[in-house]
């Protein structure tokens, strides 16, 4: 399997609760490195503009709310695989269906309050880390 490149988010409901250091226990245990990393507080118009494709859905706004209302750590994983293996790591979207032994099983509060976000494929992959990081700030 090739070696890829995913956008991870350590959402507001974590980082309020100290969990960072857990959570990217769980990624690199895994296998994944992170290659990039910062933690920044954003707008609700830069939490907007990254979920877009959510435009339409009814959490949509809450969403936004909840992304802005604390700092967020954003990172960038590199490994084999390194999207579906950081899906794999984070569970279900909804922790209330998430396997045991995932991030998303042991932290997450609610399906939105749900503490990681992790890009879905290589495309958004691509488009996601450019969002928040330029190529000087890769270091694999
Ligand atoms: P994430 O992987 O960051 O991608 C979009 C986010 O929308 C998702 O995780 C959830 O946090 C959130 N989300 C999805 N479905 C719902 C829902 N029904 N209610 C509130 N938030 C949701």
């Amino acid at each position: 399997m090739a070696t890829e490149r995913t956008l991870s988010i350590i959402k507001p409901d974590a980082t309020r609760r100290n969990l960072t250091g857990k959570i990217n226990a769980k990624f690199e245990e895994a296998g994944l490195r992170i290659i990039a990393q910062k933690r920044i507080h954003l707008s609700k118009a830069q939490a907007g503009e990254f979920y877009a494709v959510h435009k339409d859905r009814p959490f949509y706004g809450e969403l936004c709310d909840f992304m802005a209302s604390e700092p967020v750590v954003v990172q960038v994983l590199e490994g084999e695989g390194a999207i579906a293996k950081n899906r794999e790591v984070m569970g279900a979207t909804n922790p209330s269906e998430a396997e045991a032994g995932t991030i998303r099983a042991e932290f997450a509060l609610s399906i939105g309050e749900n503490s990681v976000h992790g890009s879905d494929a290589p495309e958004t992959a691509s488009v996601e880390i450019a969002y928040f990081f330029s190529g000087l700030e890769l270091v694999g």
